[in-house]
């Protein structure tokens, strides 16, 4: 089994010569500044750990940029290490087929017990929380979190990372967009009359934040389906509320949400690069027990214009789940999918098929649209045909451009599952968006005699790399202009 502590992988980053230590920084916006600029102008953007921050005691630290390599993915995922986006993609898709869950482990001790505060002497601002954005309404503790919620009908845990702002020593708030399980499971309580119990990890295993931050499905346990990745059952503790939580975390509070407790929450710099929920009343979170670990570490992905902190990992699940959802619904002859970095791995999905029949590519954009991965916060799917690379947009937009014919290849679908975090969708119309399909598949009819593509023939480039050698750079043709946030 992979090892579960944070510190462990830290290790192994450091190893890979991926990591970068701070000292000294601020938690005002400096050490966020740090975190910019090394995500636009460094490539690969190094996993940042940040200590002796101003005010606070050494030792008390922040991890940030966790994910944001294509060796940090693959790390995490237990996949190989040299792999390129396209590689990690297939070689999740891949070990997804054999993955089975498995429960979570009760244990007994765990790091996670070194320090333990409960009720009045509960200090949340003894950990160096950051602001992240110039703009933020507060300071927050949770941005690569893992929120663990209880469905009071079922008994299903779920774990989903959503934003968590500190407002005084023992009250949080949770933003949860409306649809996803956490909100689900709160209103629930609400409805029974209950406070909603909650736990919250602000430090663990990179893996548990990933599965929280992806939605593996309705009912399902991230704990479970991170044990089956790991090959093995993550230690948990049993909490004071019914919902356990890693034993191997770094900082955990225990409570519950108050139905009649209302703070204003944002506003926030969210993950589409805008202020777009704004601030709101938002129900609070009192927390009735602190544990952390000696010198413990917040684990941190602000969110910002993307490629943000957190897209390129969930770039490539996305894509994998995507493409595992298109198969699922019966879409044949799929060649490629990536639900793009720069839009977040929300907003451009591009799907390239091989062309089989009339249909194929608008029943290949509404699966992707309707299935779990897809269908939230979505906004454009492009389907190409598989000789354009769906990873390079140079030839999504191409393609786009020469085989995409307004006036009767974009369709327009209403009323989709959006949210507050829209930020084209004016306030009072938040909650639904509109979806764009462009087909940019040559047109089924007369697709054989659609105009040829202006390209040299494979083997004679190949016999003119052999005459030219070294003057023409590395084989394989161009390599792609680096972009931010993409990787290799
Ligand atoms: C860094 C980061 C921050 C996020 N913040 C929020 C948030 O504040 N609210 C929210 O609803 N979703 C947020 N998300 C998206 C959810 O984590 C994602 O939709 C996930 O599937 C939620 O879990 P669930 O499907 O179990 O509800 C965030 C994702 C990331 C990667």
């Amino acid at each position: 089994m992979q090892d579960e502590d944070l510190r462990t992988w830290i290790q192994a980053v450091d190893d890979l010569g991926e990591l970068e230590r701070f000292d000294g920084a601020s938690w005002d916006l400096e050490l966020a500044a740090i975190s910019e600029i090394a995500l636009r102008e460094r490539r690969p953007p190094p996993a940042l750990l940040f200590d002796h921050i101003v005010d606070y005691p050494s030792g008390f630290r922040v991890l940030n940029g966790l994910l944001n390599s294509p060796r940090r993915t693959a790390l995490t995922l237990g996949l190989g290490a040299d792999l390129d986006s396209r590689g990690l993609v297939q070689a999740w898709r891949q070990r997804l087929r054999s993955l089975e869950p498995i429960a979570p482990r009760l244990v007994e001790r765990g790091p996670i017990l070194e320090n333990e505060q409960r009720t009045a002497a509960i200090d949340l601002w003894q950990f160096p929380t950051p602001k992240w954005h110039e703009e933020d309404g507060g300071r927050y503790l949770g941005t690569a979190c893992a929120v663990m919620t209880r469905d009071p009908d079922t008994g299903w845990i779920n774990s989903g990372t959503y934003r968590v702002q500190v407002h005084d020593e023992r009250t949080l708030s949770i933003f949860i967009s409306p649809g996803k399980h956490g909100l689900i499971h709160r209103q629930k309580h609400f409805s029974a009359g209950q406070p909603c119990p909650v736990v919250i990890s602000f430090g663990q295993d990179p893996l548990l934040f990933l599965v929280a931050a992806q939605s593996v499905g309705y009912g399902v346990s991230e704990l479970g389906y991170a044990g089956g990745i790991k090959g093995g059952p993550i230690a948990i503790l049993a909490g004071d509320h019914g919902i356990p939580f890693p034993a191997h975390a770094e900082i955990v509070v225990e409570g519950v949400i108050l139905p009649d407790e209302t703070r204003t929450e944002g506003p926030f710099g969210e993950s589409t690069g805008y202020y777009a929920s704004g601030a709101r009343d938002e129900y609070v979170m009192r927390v009735d027990r602190l544990l952390y670990r000696d010198d413990p570490i917040i684990t941190a992905a602000p969110p910002g214009r993307p490629p943000g902190e957190n897209t390129y990992a969930l770039s490539i699940c996305r894509s994998a789940l995507v493409w595992d959802a298109l198969e699922q619904a019966g879409v044949p002859d799929v060649a490629g999918v990536c639900c793009h970095p720069v839009a977040g791995s929300r907003m451009l999905h591009v799907v390239a098929i091989r062309q089989r029949y009339p249909g194929h590519a608008k029943q290949a954009a509404l699966a992707l649209l309707g299935c779990s991965q897809g269908a939230y916060l979505s906004r454009y799917v492009v389907v190409v045909d598989e000789d354009i690379d769906p990873y390079d947009l140079e030839a999504v937009i191409w393609a786009v451009t020469t085989r995409c014919e307004p006036e009767g290849d974009i369709d327009i679908v209403r009323r989709m599952w959006s949210g507050p975090l829209d930020p084209i969708v004016p306030p009072e119309h938040k909650g639904f968006s509109s979806r764009a399909i462009l087909d940019a598949t040559r047109p089924w009819e007369w697709r054989d005699q659609f105009p040829r593509v202006v390209a040299f023939r494979p083997e004679h480039l190949a016999e003119v790399r052999a005459r030219w050698g070294s003057r023409l750079g590395p084989p394989g043709g161009a390599a792609p202009l680096p972009r931010p946030g993409v990787g290799a």
